[in-house]
């Protein structure tokens, strides 16, 4: 038989609006497409209770019908469990391809919430409503939805991209300090790899960030996002430039899972950056002075070579293996070259290092 062959139009470029500005969840009727008259609210038990509820309400007050759904705040409510029973639970109340998701809430939230709007109905839209930090500056971007599984966090996922992103930073009042902290690497993450400016920015104002100025939060977010949104246009699937978001993270990853995930993603990446900071050092990639700058910015956050001194190198070395930057056994990080740029070679920006410099640094860091 002759074969045939399936010629798909290209995809048409898809852009979404990301509006930040204090208020924003007050005036839903400002951001909401007019199309969609059914909106299915998923948020968390805490959420629900600041932000949701009210958001309901504005929802019904502009004639729009509503369903709103809760999961247990945390991490294992990024289960296959729940997603199928708020699968189900749309399904009972007749949401159809034309109904809309809002995910009201963290990483968490957008990540599931992100994913039931991927694969419902084959796909339906849903717009990132982020109220932590970390959501802000980072994970309602970009598309990127999944849940974990036993064998291993976000393993299960697919790229979606949401119809919008609406920060509004009010959200941020009530957030706990440490989630606030939590975010901020993530965000550091971003000036370290691309933006020396921005970091110059950030180590000037982090007095004023810390005591939650609306202000220099939305700067925060914008100068973030800003670095995010260009990186995943250029790639959305992680290909080539987007591996460079995950700086921080072979290390950061390695010691979440020592920790059983009670140390939180953002401190993870805080300790994760220092390390490969002084990897990139020890490999004359960056100079003594640039790494003290590092060190500096890290320092106020609670990241300092002591707490890292808690890990056994050989412990973190043994867990790094598991990252899904390892191919055969051998495990790839993010290099920085300065700060605000990284190592790239040929259109490769993750680089295989041993376990004998890894470890060396980590016995050279925490020998004090
Ligand atoms: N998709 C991506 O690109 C991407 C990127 C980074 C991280 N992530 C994922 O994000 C998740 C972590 O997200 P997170 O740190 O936002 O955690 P989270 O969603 O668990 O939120 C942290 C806590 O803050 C509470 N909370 C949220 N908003 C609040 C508010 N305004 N006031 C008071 N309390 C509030 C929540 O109830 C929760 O207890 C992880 O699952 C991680 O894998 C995804």
């Amino acid at each position: 038989m002759p074969s045939l062959t399936v010629k798909l139009q290209e995809t048409t470029p898809t852009s979404y609006p990301i509006l930040i500005k204090k208020g924003l969840l007050q005036d839903p009727k400002s951001w909401l497409p007019a199309e969609i008259s059914l909106w299915v609210i998923i948020t968390d038990t805490n959420v629900a209770e600041i932000l949701a509820l009210n958001l309901q309400k504005n929802l019904l007050k502009m004639g729009l019908k509503t369903l709103l759904l809760k999961v247990n705040p945390g991490e294992r409510s990024k289960s296959q469990r729940n997603k199928s029973l708020l699968e189900q639970t749309m399904l009972q109340h007749d949401c159809d391809r034309k109904t809309g998701i809002l995910a009201l809430g963290g990483g968490v939230i957008g990540d599931l919430a992100g994913f039931i709007a991927a694969t419902y109905m084959r796909g339906i839209a849903y717009i990132q409503l982020p109220t932590t930090l970390l959501a802000m500056v980072d994970s309602s971007v970009g598309g990127k939805t999944a849940i974990n599984t036993k064998e291993g966090k976000n393993l299960i996922g697919a790229f979606w991209q949401p119809k919008a992103v609406i920060v509004d930073s009010s959200a941020l009042e009530t957030l706990p300090q440490k989630q606030l902290i939590n975010g901020l690497f993530e965000a550091l993450k971003m000036f370290l790899t691309h933006d020396s400016a921005s970091f110059t920015w950030f180590h000037k104002n982090l007095t004023n960030i810390l005591a939650r100025n609306l202000q220099d939060l939305e700067n925060l977010v914008y100068r973030a996002l800003k670095i995010k949104t260009r990186v995943v246009a250029q790639d959305e699937k992680e290909q080539h430039e987007r591996a460079v978001l995950n700086f921080g993270h072979t290390i950061g990853h390695a010691l979440e899972k020592i920790t059983n995930y009670r140390l939180l993603h953002g401190y993870a990446v805080g300790f994760g950056m220092l390390v490969e900071a002084k990897i990139a050092l020890t490999l004359k990639l960056l100079t003594e002075q640039k790494f003290a700058l590092i060190e500096n910015a890290l320092r106020p956050l609670g990241i300092t070579s002591r707490k890292l001194a808690k890990f056994k190198a050989e412990e973190v070395i043994a867990a790094t293996k598991f990252d899904k930057k390892k191919q055969s056994g051998q495990v790839f990080y993010v290099l920085l070259k300065d700060i605000g740029s990284v190592k790239e070679i040929n259109g490769k920006y993750v680089h295989l290092v041993d376990d004998y410099t890894v470890n060396q640094v980590l016995l050279d860091l925490t020998k004090d």
